[in-house]
C-alpha cells in the first residue's frame, strides 16, 4: 500500500513491440532506481495500442513479456506496482468522464495525433485523437506527483495537467496536478541508423532490443551509422557528431564511464574499433537481463502472480479516485 511520507510517481510504455536499449537506458533502468524513494506505479499500456492495428495473439504475449522485461530491468515486483492497463477497468472509464473535459482543438494540436495520423492514414480512428484523454486518466486516477517521460510525452503531460486544473476549477479539488519527471541521469538513446532521430522499434536495424541475441546486438553496432567528418575520432559533439556521440552515451551509460575517460580510452583509434567495442559493452551489459527475462517467460504462472498482485493495488487505488470524481459529476451512486 503507498506510504504517504512518499510521493507518487507513474509511467506505461506501450506493448506494441518489444523494449529496446532507449526504453531501458532512457528510461526503465532510472525507474528502478527511484523505489526506495517513491510510491511507483508502472504499466503496460496496452488500451493505447489498439489505437494502432495489433495482432491479437502478439499483443497477449507482448503485454505479458513486457512485464517480464521491465522486472528484468530491475523493476522488483516488491517495490513497485506493475500492472496491466486494460485489468483497471477504472482507466477506461475515468478516459472516457475526462474526453468531456478535453477540447477539440487542444486534441487537434498534438503532435504525436498529426505523426501518428501520417503514419496510419488508412486507419485514423477515434482513439488515435483521444488517446490523450485515456492517458490522462492513467496518470489521475493515481494522484501521481510526478510523472517520468520522455521528451516525446511532455506535451500529453503539459495536457493532462491543462485537463486536470480545469476539472478541479470547475468541481473543487479532485486531481493532484502532476509533474514531469526528467530524470537527473539518463540517456536519449537515437536510431543506429539514424542518429538524429530517436532509437524507434519502427526502425530495425537501428534499434537493439533486450532481447536481442549477441550475434545480432555486435552486427547492429558494426554496421552503426558515424559521421563523415576527416578527422574521425572519437570525440563527444552531438552537432556535428551525432553518431559517434549516440554511441559514446550508449557506452557510457552500460559502462559508467565518463565521456572524458571514453576519449582517453579510444584516442587514436578511430571509429572502427570504437564500434565493436560498444557492441561489446552492450552484449554483456544486456545479457543478465536477457537471460532474467527469458526465465521469467517461461514461468507463466510467477508473471501471472505479479500481475494479479499489481491490478489488485493499482484497482484499490484508481477505484478510490473514480468513486470521487463520479459523485463530483453528479452520476447516481451505484447501489451494489
Ligand atoms: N503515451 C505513452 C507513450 O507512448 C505511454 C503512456 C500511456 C503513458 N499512458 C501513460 C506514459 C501514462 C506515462 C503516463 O510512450
Amino acid at each position: 500500500m503507498d506510504n504517504n511520507d512518499k510521493k507518487t510517481m507513474l509511467s506505461g510504455i506501450q506493448p506494441s513491440g518489444d523494449l529496446h536499449l532507449g526504453n531501458y537506458l532512457g528510461a526503465v533502468k532510472n525507474w528502478a532506481a527511484l523505489a526506495d524513494e517513491f510510491n511507483c506505479y508502472y504499466f503496460m499500456a496496452d488500451l493505447h495500442s489498439l489505437t494502432v492495428r495489433q495482432d491479437p495473439k502478439e499483443l497477449r504475449r507482448r503485454s505479458v513479456t513486457q512485464l517480464a522485461q521491465y522486472i528484468a530491468c530491475g523493476l522488483d515486483p516488491e517495490k513497485n506496482t506493475l500492472f496491466i492497463q486494460s485489468h483497471v477497468h477504472e482507466h477506461a472509464e475515468l478516459g472516457w468522464i475526462l474526453n468531456c473535459y478535453t477540447m477539440f482543438g487542444e486534441l487537434s494540436r498534438m503532435t504525436q495525433f498529426k505523426d501518428k495520423c501520417a503514419k496510419n492514414a488508412d486507419n485514423i480512428n477515434g482513439g488515435l485523437f483521444t488517446y490523450p484523454s485515456l492517458m490522462a486518466a492513467d496518470i489521475l486516477l493515481y494522484q501521481p506527483d510526478y510523472v517520468p517521460v520522455g521528451e516525446d510525452q511532455k506535451q500529453h503531460c503539459e495536457l493532462t495537467r491543462d485537463v486536470a486544473i480545469r476539472f478541479n476549477n470547475i468541481y473543487g479539488e479532485t486531481f493532484k496536478v502532476p509533474e514531469p519527471y526528467i530524470p537527473k541521469v539518463g540517456a536519449r538513446i537515437m536510431s543506429l541508423g539514424t542518429p538524429t532521430s530517436k532509437m524507434s522499434k519502427s526502425d530495425p536495424q537501428g534499434c537493439v532490443f533486450i532481447m536481442d541475441k549477441p550475434e545480432d546486438i555486435a552486427r547492429k553496432f558494426r554496421r552503426a551509422v558515424t559521421d563523415s567528418d576527416t578527422e574521425r575520432c572519437v570525440h563527444y559533439d552531438p552537432q556535428n557528431k551525432p553518431g559517434v556521440s549516440n554511441l559514446m552515451s550508449i557506452y557510457s551509460s552500460v559502462t559508467g564511464k565518463t565521456f572524458e575517460q571514453i576519449e582517453r580510452e579510444f584516442d587514436g583509434q578511430g571509429y572502427g574499433a570504437f564500434k565493436p567495442a560498444v557492441g561489446d559493452a552492450v552484449i554483456e551489459a544486456m545479457r543478465p537481463i536477457r537471460e532474467e527475462a527469458e526465465r521469467m517467460i517461461a514461468d507463466k504462472a510467477y508473471l501471472k502472480d505479479v500481475y494479479t498482485e499489481g491490478a489488485r493495488r493499482a484497482s484499490h487505488v484508481a477505484a478510490k479516485t473514480l468513486r470521487r470524481v463520479y459523485k463530483k459529476v453528479g452520476l447516481v451512486e451505484k447501489p451494489f
